[in-house]
């Protein structure tokens, strides 16, 4: 059985779609052991606790400086014990040492078709208001293999979706998430978890 950790910061809509996976057998050999989060309001908590799933916040705010931090989110993980670590709406930047002890083992979702729209300021909403600014008619998200960059890691799976006339961000990240993240992330751990995607 292959242990899973999930990194959230948010409503965890993504963190969501991978238990109702898991709940209906299409991803088959994975358990989630551990849900963190660096943010204790987010939503994603509240879904691990209702799923009887470990749910910790370590918090930048609760450390004096972003070494402890960076310290004890690495000591969090490593005490999961989990083979894979799943950054699933995570709003860190993962730091070195964590990248370091989990090489080749965390997967990213990002909402859109890498390596259009990702990088330093591309995140949630700011990705899709990138899409409708620059005018493109297709977008989508990415599942990628997390390395010491942002958003620059092997892509794994990838799936379009539509820009349509008069989406607004808001409009078009509920679309990308629907008909793309939903799908291609538990897809992904699906593969990773009975071997067709090999991990490290
Ligand atoms: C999603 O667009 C995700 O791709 C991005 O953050 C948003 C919320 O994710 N990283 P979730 O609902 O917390 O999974």
């Amino acid at each position: 059985m292959l242990k899973i950790a999930v990194c959230v910061s948010g409503g965890g809509t993504n963190l969501g779609a991978i238990f109702d996976a898991i709940d209906a057998g299409k991803i088959k050999n994975g358990e989630i052991v551990s849900v963190i989060s660096n943010n204790p309001g987010a939503y994603a908590l509240e879904r691990a606790k209702a799923h009887g799933v470990e749910a910790k916040c370590i918090s930048p705010k609760d450390f004096g400086n972003r070494e402890d931090f960076n310290v004890a989110l690495l000591d969090g993980l490593k005490e999961t014990g989990a083979d894979l670590v799943v950054l699933a709406g995570f709003l860190v930047n993962v730091p070195a040492e964590i990248i370091r002890e989990f090489k080749g083992r965390i997967i990213n979702i990002h909402p859109s078709l890498i390596p259009s729209f990702c990088g330093k300021g591309y995140y949630g909403l700011k990705v899709h208001e990138g899409v409708l600014e620059r005018g493109v008619k297709v977008t989508g998200a990415t599942v990628h293999f997390v390395d010491e960059g942002i958003d620059t890691g092997k892509i794994i799976a990838q799936k379009a979706v539509d820009v349509l006339e008069g989406d607004t961000p808001k409009v078009l990240q509920q679309r990308v998430m629907e008909q793309a993240e939903w799908i291609i992330l538990p897809e992904t751990i699906a593969k990773i978890c009975n071997g067709e995607i090999e991990l490290g």
